[in-house]
C-alpha cells in the first residue's frame, strides 16, 4: 500500500465507525494524494449530505476519531469540512530510511500473467519511423510489467503472410546470381519487385498465382519466403538492438504461425451462429459496430476466395493467447487508426467464446508521429524515413552536441556518451508525450538540455554521480537520512511516490506520466541542492543529503530504466 491508500483505509474506518455504513471506501476514493506533503480527506461532506448533518462538525468528530501521529504532523478541519492532513517530517524520514536501495518500489502482489504484442512490422518492407513509437511504448510497458513481477509475455506479431510475399517471391525467382546479397538493402529490393508489379501485368498475374502456391504449401515458394523472412526479421532486431529494446528471437509469434489455426477459427464462429454471407465473404455484423449512415459493419473473416484476414489471425491470436498462454490481459499497442479493428475483433472474440471471460483486451493505441510542418513524418522528398537512418542521425547530432559541451573527453567517451543521448532523445520525446495524441517530431527539443527531455535527465543522474567521485564518496553506502528542511521534504515526498507512479502505469499504460514524474523528481532534486549544500555539510546532516543524492540517483536511473533508457556517470 502507498501513503495515501493508508490515509484512505484509515479515514474511510472512522467514517464507517461514524456512520454506521459498513465500507465508506467509495466516498474517500477521490481524495487528493500526498502531492504536496498535505493530504485533503475527501468523504466528510458526502457522508455529511447523506446522514443530515453539519459537515464541519462531522469532521471535528472525525479529525477526534482519527490517530495519525505516525504519520501526520498537523491535522486541521478546514473550509466547509475538509480534513487536511500535514505528512510529518518524521514519518517521511522514516520511510526513507526503510526504503530497500535495491529494489525502490513495492512489487505487486497479485500478479498476472500479461500479453503484449508490440512493434510488430510487416516484414515485406524494412521497419520505417510509422512503428517507432509503438516499439518503444510498448517496451516501456513491457519492461515496467515484467519488473513489478508479474508474467509479462512479448509478442511481436509480425506481418509476415499475405499477398505481397507472392510479390516478392515472384522478384526473387527473376534474379540471378545471390539473392541474399540483393536484400542486403530491403527497401530497395521492395520498391524494384513493387515498380515490376506495377507496370508489368506478367509479373503481377504470376505474383499472384505464387501467393496461392505460398499458401498451399510449395516447396520453392515456401524456401523464398523464409529466406526473405530470415533477413527481415534480422533486420529488426539489428534495430531493436541499437534502440535497446528488449524484444528478441524467442518472442517472435507472427501471422503465419496461427495459418494452421483459421480453419478452426471459422468453425467456431460458425457453431456460435455469428457468421454471415456477403457476397460470397463470410462475415460477422454486430450491431454496435455502425458507419455513419446507420449501417451496420461487417468484420470480415475470410474472403470469397477462401482466404483469410487480418481479423481472423488475430481471432485465433486471442484464442491462443487465452487458451495456451493463459492471459490474465493481453495489451496491443498498435497505432490509433486500427482502433475499429480491435474493438470488433475484441466484441467477436468474447461473443464466440475465443476469449476468456476473464481476460481484459486492451487496445493501447498511439497517435501519428507529426513533422515540424504539421504532416506525417517523412523525408523531404515526401519518402518514409527509414529507422535505422533516423537512428543515426540523432546519434550524430547527439555527437555534436557532446563535442560542443566537452570538448576535451576523448573520442571514445564522446562516441558512447554520443550513441547513449541520440538513441535516448529520440526514445524519450516520444515517451514523456501522452501517446494519445499526434506529436511533432522536432530535433533541436528532444536534444535540448532544457526541459522535459533526456539530455535533461541524463545531466541530473550524472551530476549526482559526479558528486559522489569527487568526493570519493562511496556511493552504494547506507546513509541515514533525517529530513529538516522544506526543500528536502518536496523531494523526500517525491521519491516516496514512486510505487504510486510505477503502479498507475500498470493499470492504464501511459509511461508519459513517468516521464513527469521523473522530470519533476529531477526538478526538486535541482531546488534541494542549491538551497541545501550537501559537501559543505558535516556530520549528520552531511549523511542525509547523501542519503538524498543517493536515492534520487537510484530512483532516476530506476525509472530511466524502465523506459528503456539508459543513464551514464559521466556527460
Ligand atoms: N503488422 C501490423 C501493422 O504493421 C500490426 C500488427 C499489430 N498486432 C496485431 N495483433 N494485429 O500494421
Amino acid at each position: 500500500m502507498n501513503l495515501k491508500q493508508v490515509l484512505d483505509q484509515q479515514i474511510s474506518q472512522v467514517l464507517s465507525d461514524i456512520s454506521g455504513e459498513p465500507s465508506c471506501k467509495a466516498l474517500v476514493n477521490q481524495s487528493k494524494s500526498v502531492q504536496f506533503g498535505d493530504y485533503q480527506a475527501n468523504g466528510v461532506m458526502a457522508l455529511a449530505k447523506r446522514l443530515k448533518l453539519n459537515p464541519k462538525q462531522l469532521a471535528e468528530q472525525v479529525n477526534n476519531k482519527l490517530d495519525l501521529s505516525d504519520f501526520a504532523e498537523r491535522i486541521e478541519v478546514a473550509g466547509p469540512g475538509f480534513i487536511n492532513i500535514s505528512i510529518s517530517d518524521k514519518f517521511l524520514t522514516q520511510q526513507l530510511n526503510l526504503l530497500n536501495r535495491n529494489q525502490l518500489v513495492r512489487k505487486s502482489e497479485n500478479t498476472q500473467t500479461v500479453i503484449i504484442d508490440y512493434s510488430s512490422p510487416n516484414l515485406a518492407k524494412e521497419m520505417h519511423v510509422g512503428h517507432l513509437r509503438g516499439t518503444i511504448i510498448g517496451d516501456a510497458i513491457a519492461r515496467t510489467f515484467e519488473w513489478m513481477g508479474h508474467h509479462l509475455i512479448r509478442q511481436n506479431h509480425f506481418g509476415d503472410w499475405g499477398t505481397q510475399f507472392g510479390m516478392l517471391i515472384t522478384y526473387m525467382l527473376e534474379q540471378e546470381g545471390d539473392v541474399k546479397s540483393e536484400l542486403s538493402n530491403l527497401e530497395t529490393f521492395y520498391r524494384a519487385a513493387k515498380t515490376r508489379f506495377d507496370n508489368d501485368p506478367d509479373f503481377a498475374s504470376r505474383s499472384r498465382e505464387n501467393v496461392v502456391k505460398l499458401q498451399s504449401g510449395d516447396e520453392q515458394c515456401l524456401q523464398l519466403w523464409k529466406s526473405f523472412i530470415d533477413i527481415s526479421i534480422q533486420h529488426c532486431h539489428e534495430l531493436y538492438r541499437k534502440l535497446n529494446i528488449t524484444l528478441t528471437e524467442k518472442d517472435v509469434v507472427p501471422e503465419s504461425f496461427y495459418n494452421n489455426k483459421l480453419a478452426g477459427v471459422i468453425e467456431t464462429l460458425d457453431k456460435n451462429g455469428l457468421l454471415t454471407d456477403s457476397d460470397g465473404a463470410r462475415c460477422v455484423f454486430l450491431d454496435e459496430f455502425k458507419n455513419k449512415e446507420g449501417d451496420v459493419l461487417p468484420t470480415i473473416v475470410q474472403k470469397s476466395d477462401g482466404g483469410y484476414l487480418y481479423a481472423t489471425t488475430d481471432l485465433a491470436g486471442i484464442e491462443h493467447r487465452c487458451r495456451t498462454l493463459k492471459a490474465d490481459r493481453i495489451l496491443y499497442v498498435v497505432d490509433a487508426r486500427q482502433g475499429l479493428h480491435f474493438q470488433q475483433v475484441f466484441s467477436v472474440a468474447k461473443l464466440a467464446g475465443l476469449a476468456d471471460e476473464h481476460c481484459s483486451l486492451e487496445h493501447l493505441s498511439y497517435g501519428t508521429m507529426m513533422g515540424k510542418d504539421g504532416k506525417p513524418f517523412k523525408t523531404r522528398s515526401g519518402d518514409t524515413i527509414k529507422l535505422i537512418d533516423l537512428i543515426e542521425e540523432g546519434i550524430q547530432r547527439a555527437y555534436t552536441l557532446v563535442e560542443s559541451k566537452n570538448p576535451n573527453l576523448s573520442d571514445t567517451e564522446k562516441q558512447q556518451i554520443a550513441n547513449v543521448v541520440g538513441v535516448s532523445a529520440i526514445k524519450y520525446a516520444d515517451l514523456s508525450k501522452n501517446r494519445n495524441s499526434d506529436y511533432i517530431f522536432d530535433w533541436d527539443s528532444m536534444l535540448s538540455f532544457e526541459g522535459n527531455t533526456a539530455p535533461y535527465l541524463l545531466y541530473a543522474y550524472a551530476r549526482i554521480r559526479s558528486i559522489f567521485r569527487r568526493a570519493q564518496l562511496d556511493s552504494d553506502a547506507k546513509y541515514q537520512i533525517d529530513i529538516k528542511s522544506p526543500e528536502e521534504k518536496v523531494l523526500a515526498l517525491k521519491l516516496l511516490q514512486f510505487t504510486e507512479v510505477v503502479e498507475a502505469l500498470l493499470i492504464d499504460c501511459y509511461p508519459n506520466q513517468l516521464c513527469l514524474y521523473l522530470y519533476e523528481l529531477a526538478g526538486n532534486f535541482m531546488n534541494f541542492y542549491e538551497a541545501c549544500p550537501v559537501l559543505k555539510s558535516e556530520g549528520e546532516l552531511l549523511q542525509s543529503r547523501l542519503g538524498l543524492c543517493q536515492l534520487t540517483a537510484l530512483t532516476l536511473k530506476q525509472g530511466l530504466s524502465l523506459l528503456g533508457i539508459e543513464t551514464l556517470d559521466k556527460m
